[in-house]
């Protein structure tokens, strides 16, 4: 286990934490949904988006399986570790081990409203607690040199007012956090679900706008029902990052076109990766993926079921999603069972065309 050394001394806030990676778009925290075969997947549709994980507990990264929960392959890369705690100490440490993993960010979630979170006094009850997360914040950025950033709510019950929030955001900052990803919704911490806080409360992109407006020097991304390329265009007239949550699970054929849309000006950005043919190419190179985990006796259906939406609104979609959830299960041979799925959406008379589709590779 790496030691943590906590300093008395407040860390400096240094300009240039945040520019090797590239904050333009990401896919957001999910929990069972975004974990490192989801993110392999994504990162064969796009190479530049910003990958969040799910949500550790730092207890459970301190005292956890690690190779489980915090491995990650060398093409994940640009990738974030989101962590849920309220002890600066333990949330150091866990920033410390995640560093020690080669996660490029360590985030502090302060959105997530759920019973189980609030009653570890973490999540989105923090956002009453400024000093705390701040705290956390200077805790974090003593044990690690990779940028420590907090995604939170626009407020939480009664107290949603803009000013709160700018608040919270100038505490948090002046403790050495640059990087804040809003979901542009308030949180009801009694009476909806976490289900329900994503859709329930009203979006209000104008607050995380009015943000950045009052403070230029902070890399804010916004986040919450963001499902179309022109809407994300449109945001990143205002903000510096979009974060996109279930439209880049439940469709991932979205994010093929990730590359083109937002990094278009990189080197290597990915061509639009939309068609039929070229999300072939994407399944079969995850497939192959996928058969070096069953082989090593992992179920087949706990890594399929990231791809069963590929086909998302197009033809074929619903009978290769029946294909893969009704064969996987026990399968041995995810290469033919992709090859067969791949029948019902290909259509024979179709040329498949030049992708440029490769395997990823590790971005720099
Ligand atoms: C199944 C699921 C699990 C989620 N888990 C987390 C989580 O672990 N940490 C977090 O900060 N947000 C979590 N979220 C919230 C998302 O990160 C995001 O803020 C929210 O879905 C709004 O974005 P969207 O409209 O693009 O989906 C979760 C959302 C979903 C749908």
């Amino acid at each position: 286990m790496n030691q943590v050394e906590h300093s008395s001394e407040p860390d400096k806030l240094s300009p240039m934490r945040l520019t090797a990676v590239n904050r333009r778009f990401a896919v957001a925290p999910m929990m069972e949904l975004s974990d490192r075969h989801f993110r392999y997947l994504a990162r064969l549709l796009t190479r530049h988006s910003l990958l969040y994980t799910e949500m550790l507990t730092c207890k459970a990264v301190i005292h956890g399986d690690r190779e489980y929960l915090l491995g990650t392959g060398d093409v994940d890369h640009p990738v974030v570790l989101q962590l849920g705690g309220a002890d600066p100490i333990e949330m150091a440490e866990a920033a410390s081990i995640a560093q020690s993993w080669g996660y490029d960010e360590v985030n502090i979630n302060v959105g997530c409203p759920s019973d189980r979170v609030q009653s570890g006094r973490f999540g989105a009850c923090l956002m009453a607690e400024p000093d705390t997360v701040a705290s956390i914040v200077k805790a974090m950025q003593n044990s690690v040199s990779v940028p420590v950033s907090v995604k939170c709510r626009l407020g939480i019950d009664r107290d949603d007012s803009y000013d709160a929030l700018e608040q919270f955001v100038n505490v948090v900052r002046d403790a050495g956090c640059e990087h804040f990803i809003v979901h542009a919704r308030k949180a009801w911490l009694d009476g909806l679900s976490p289900k329900e806080n994503r859709t329930i409360p009203p979006l209000r992109y104008p607050y995380v706008y009015r943000l950045k407006e009052t403070l230029p020097d902070l890399h804010i991304t916004i986040n919450g029902g963001i499902d179309t390329w022109q809407d994300v265009q449109m945001h990143l007239q205002h903000v510096d990052g979009v974060m996109s949550g279930r439209k880049a699970y439940y469709t991932p054929s979205f994010l093929g076109k990730a590359d083109q849309s937002v990094f278009a000006d990189l080197a290597d950005a990915k061509p639009e990766l939309s068609d039929a043919h070229a999300l072939a190419a994407v399944a079969r190179s995850y497939a192959q993926y996928v058969q070096g985990w069953v082989d090593q006796g992992i179920r087949a259906s706990a890594l399929t079921r990231h791809m069963v939406a590929l086909y998302h609104d197009m033809p074929g979609a619903r009978k290769w999603r029946r294909h893969l959830s009704e064969n996987a299960v026990n399968c041995s041979d995810v290469v033919q069972l992709v090859e067969d799925g791949l029948a019902y959406v290909l259509t024979t008379t179709d040329a498949p065309p030049n992708t440029g589709f490769n395997q990823p590779s590790p971005s720099a």
